[in-house]
């Protein structure tokens, strides 16, 4: 019985292939992986799967994904990934032991609170490795496509606290943590991958 089948994410099925193979060259070679915000663990089952020399380490601030991360995780086979831990972005600090060698996070700072976004750059500044973040962006206050803008009044209207972020903002955290943008990488359907790296300090 595969339960966990209703909760399949059907964004996520199409954007895992094009997301690895622009994570695949620029992730470090060993370590592990710190996922935030899992929701279903289709993109940590399926990196792992491809990825076998790293371990991915799936974490969700909703505990009733757990478990589904778990069963996608099962299904694929895979035994290089942690057990889902539970990680509300927004804490600071983050109750993790790590060590950990990259994070990665879709679709998840335009669907919560600003908070999420703060604590997100606060921590990975506190690690010091990088930050892999997917989704849809502004870019100094015009969006890439009128798809995105109509997204935005979208995710507004469901919550005044949400919204499609703009890479300034995101800068001002990033600076504040001692990150740094490095790449924006282009990707199907007007999203981005932010490549975010902690900054040389003397
Ligand atoms: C649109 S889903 C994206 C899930 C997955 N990353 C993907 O790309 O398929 C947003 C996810 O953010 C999670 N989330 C909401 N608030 C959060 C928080 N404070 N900290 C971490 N994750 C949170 C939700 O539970 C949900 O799984």
């Amino acid at each position: 019985m595969h339960t966990h089948h209703a909760f399949i994410a059907p964004a996520a099925e199409r954007n895992k292939q094009p997301i690895l193979t622009a994570l695949a060259p620029r992730l470090p070679s060993a370590g592990v992986i710190l996922e935030v915000a899992s929701g279903t663990g289709q993109h940590t089952a399926f990196f792992a799967a491809h990825l076998p020399a790293l371990t991915f380490q799936p974490t969700e601030a909703d505990p009733a994904r757990l478990p589904i991360i778990s069963a996608f995780i099962a299904e694929a086979g895979v035994t290089n990934t942690l057990s889902p831990a539970h990680l509300d972005a927004a804490a600071n600090p983050w109750p993790l032991p790590g060590p950990f060698a990259a994070a990665f996070c879709a679709n998840m700072i335009h669907i919560t609170p600003w908070a999420c976004a703060q604590g997100l750059f606060a921590n990975i500044g506190r690690l010091r490795v990088p930050l892999f973040l997917y989704g849809p962006f502004r870019f100094h206050g015009a969006f890439t496509a009128p798809s995105n803008a109509a997204f935005d009044d979208s995710l507004r209207a469901r919550d005044p606290a949400w919204g499609v972020r703009d890479i300034d903002d995101l800068s001002a955290l990033a600076l504040a943590a001692s990150l740094h943008l490095s790449e924006a990488v282009e990707m199907p359907n007007n999203n981005h991958l932010l490549v975010w790296h902690p900054t040389l300090t003397p």
